[in-house]
């Protein structure tokens, strides 16, 4: 998407520079910086500490650092290495799994000389392939907000919330819950976007920062308007990103995605979560037993980072001392609880049946009860 006018994705091979650049999301929505990664350090450090976030960008970045570091050694040892430091990054967003285990699948069946340029041709690819998967999730979710605008008088807006960023700079780009959003906007649909705060990390910023790049009409709210927007009307759809989704329909998502889809369930407002197929966990269904959840440090909770009025990004404690905060980092949404999913190729009932019609070639690793 547009920064300035200029296009951008997420994350790129500069070949000019030899080198791996990503948007560093920590100084984001206050800094634009493009940092670069090329050790297998760089890559697990922007992983861990979240200069890149959001499960479809992490399992790209994960596909480029293997692939750096196969050129470097493309021995079955480096290999094995790179790919538990890799995969030790982040626990809950399935998407690093899928990119390094499919990518570790077609290396070891590559010969020694050929891996280094056929590992960066894989993460290319599967950069190139969330672009495309994204791109379609929005036009199938523009079909949904298309069906409530229909409904609206000219130039009423559409007015949806989404929670966390699943945005394009969760993704490479367009992102999934915003995909559609950009979709409509780009047709002149008119749209307005409830964005929610997303406490501890404030990841709603960076979506509010993405929407005001793209000229789109939102707001920023804390984490508990959502249901009292929704009791009032104010809310026709509900909009989210998923880390996981198991095989029937359980999703996963940033911690606080559940409330959500509690009180939009309790206001009969439609709740869908945008899925790519990398992030369906096809071995598992119990997403609340099966899922883990990652608690993150205790400092994002009570503190609070933001810019001063110098221009200096500062933390800030906010709870007394002594008290520490507790932060588990995703909810599971029931699927019952789910409208619909967006996919890539369509949207479907959140239910193992749903799932498996979309993608049948997939759904082979379901276990039967
Ligand atoms: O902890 P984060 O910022 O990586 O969490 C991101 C989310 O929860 C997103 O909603 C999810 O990854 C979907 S991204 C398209």
């Amino acid at each position: 998407m547009k920064v300035n006018g200029k296009h951008y994705r997420s994350i790129w091979f500069d070949a000019g520079a030899n080198k791996v650049k990503i948007i560093d999301q920590r100084l984001l929505p206050y800094d634009f910086k493009i940092i670069s990664a090329e050790s297998l350090e760089d890559f697990e450090i922007a992983i861990k500490d979240m200069a890149v976030r959001g499960a479809p960008l992490i399992g790209a970045t994960a596909a480029f650092g293997l692939a750096r570091q196969m050129l470097r050694d493309p021995s079955d040892n480096c290999l094995d290495k790179s790919y538990e430091r890799l995969i030790r990054t982040r626990p809950t967003a399935i998407n690093l799994k899928w990119a390094l285990d499919r990518c570790k699948k077609i290396l070891l069946n590559t010969s020694l000389n050929k891996r280094g340029s056929r590992a960066m041709k894989l993460a290319h690819e599967i950069s190139n392939e969330d672009v495309e998967i994204n791109r379609n999730i929005g036009l199938n979710g523009l079909n949904i907000i298309k069906a409530i605008a229909n409904q609206k008088s000219e130039n009423e807006p559409v007015r949806l919330l989404t929670h966390c960023n699943a945005g394009w700079l969760a993704t490479v780009d367009w992102g999934t819950a915003t995909s559609p959003m950009y979709q409509a906007h780009n047709l002149k649909i008119p749209i307005h976007v409830w964005v929610d705060e997303t406490r501890p990390r404030n990841q709603g910023a960076l979506t509010a920062w993405e929407l005001q790049c793209q000229g789109i009409s939102h707001k920023y709210i804390t984490d508990n308007a959502g249901g009292h927007l929704m009791q009032h009307g104010l809310v026709d759809l509900v909009i989210v990103g998923t880390d996981r989704t198991t095989a029937a329909g359980d999703v996963c998502n940033k911690i606080g995605t559940y409330l959500k889809a509690l009180a939009a369930h309790d206001n009969g407002i439609p709740f869908y979560v945008a899925l790519p197929s990398p992030t369906i966990d096809w071995t598992i269904k119990d997403g609340i037993k099966e899922i883990p959840i990652e608690e993150r440090n205790e400092m994002e909770v009570s503190q609070i980072q933001g810019k001063d009025a110098s221009g200096s990004i500062e933390r800030i404690k906010v709870t007394p001392e002594g008290t520490e905060g507790a932060n588990p980092a995703f909810d599971v949404t029931p699927a019952r609880l789910v409208t619909g999913l967006i996919t890539e190729k369509g949207v479907c009932q959140a239910s193992v049946e749903g799932l498996t019609n979309l993608f049948p070639n997939l759904a082979k690793d379901v276990k039967n009860d």
